[in-house]
């Protein structure tokens, strides 16, 4: 019997949403677990990351897997998986939640499913501390979450029926930008002011992926909390998300805590994906292209006879 998990990548923040709302995206890491012989956990990753990623205990897949043996008292005994990973490192697209969860669900399957989803995402945001990343990833769709006296609450928010029919472009400038640096420029107290717009348009951009409404959306999704201080970090993208607007993006935000940047419109254009491109380019930047859609499902398990 082996085991088959689809995880997908994950867009946090979605602009005035920080630390709350995320997305789903119809890009998938995919993870294959059989038991072995030898007594030993062996980990194969191909795509992204591929000959990067540690294969040891530090790999984030295995210690996923590990916390949730450990968590049920138990040994794992001999293991082989094999990763496809499709999402990219460190951009702000969740590969981090991503693995995280593709172990521990990998691992709860195996012992025959003891634990709940909800158990699952406890200890996966426990792990990871980015319930607005792992909490899309596991149910898909658009989440938000909250954070009280250390308990998370996560709720899957109705999203657009027909999710093609708003369109992410996804572009991520080639540049080393870690989660915890990205935090580190925030400030310690925000402009009361500021915090008002964030909290009507978090709501706002929920109310635009429920009903289609891009105009809304564009109206939305602006953040006082955290690009205005992270975006300089990133050179040109600022102006990479005044290019996107002017080549038919209805709204632009931060990929979660970036690099990457997450373009929204009605139609998949070649215009809004190349604009940016050449922004992050004159900005001695090279810069991927992810053409996406939202995902309503969120992360899959399997039984495959073998
Ligand atoms: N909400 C987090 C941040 C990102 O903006 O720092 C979660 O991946």
């Amino acid at each position: 019997m082996k085991i088959h998990v689809k995880v997908p990548a994950t867009t946090a923040n979605l602009g005035p949403g920080f630390d709350t709302l995320g997305l789903a995206l119809n890009l998938w890491n995919e993870a294959e677990f059989a038991s072995s012989d030898d007594n030993q956990i062996v980990i194969n990753i191909k795509g992204e990351g591929e000959g990067r990623l540690p294969t040891n205990a530090d790999n984030v897949v295995i210690a996923g897997v590990l916390q949730i043996y450990e968590h049920l008292g138990k040994s794992p005994g001999g293991l082989q998986i094999n990763c496809l990973n499709r999402i990219p490192l460190g951009v702000g697209l969740g590969s981090s939640s991503a693995a995280v969860l593709v172990g521990m669900l990998g691992a709860n399957a195996l012992l025959g499913k003891p634990l709940s989803d909800k158990e699952v995402l406890k200890l996966a945001i426990d792990a990871e501390g980015h319930p607005d990343n792992i909490a899309p990833a596991l149910l898909g769709g658009l989440v938000a979450s909250i954070v009280h006296d250390g308990q998370v609450t996560s709720v899957k928010l109705p999203l657009l029926t027909n999710s093609k029919s708003i369109h992410a472009t996804v572009v991520l400038p080639d540049i080393e930008f870690l989660t915890k640096q990205s935090r580190s420029v925030l400030p310690k107290q925000v402009d009361h002011k500021h915090a008002v717009n964030n909290i009507s348009g978090a709501i706002l951009v929920a109310e635009a992926l429920r009903t289609g409404d891009l105009e809304l959306l564009g109206i939305a999704m602006k953040d006082n909390l955290h690009e205005p201080y992270r975006l300089p970090l990133i050179p040109g993208a600022q102006a990479a998300m005044t290019a996107a607007r002017e080549a038919g993006a209805a709204a632009v935000a931060l990929s979660g805590a970036g690099p990457g940047l997450i373009a929204f419109s009605s139609n998949q254009s070649r215009d809004i994906s190349v604009a940016m491109q050449k922004v992050f380019e004159s900005n001695g930047l090279s810069a991927r292209i992810f053409e996406l859609e939202m995902s309503n499902k969120g992360a899959q398990v399997t039984s495959v006879k073998s």
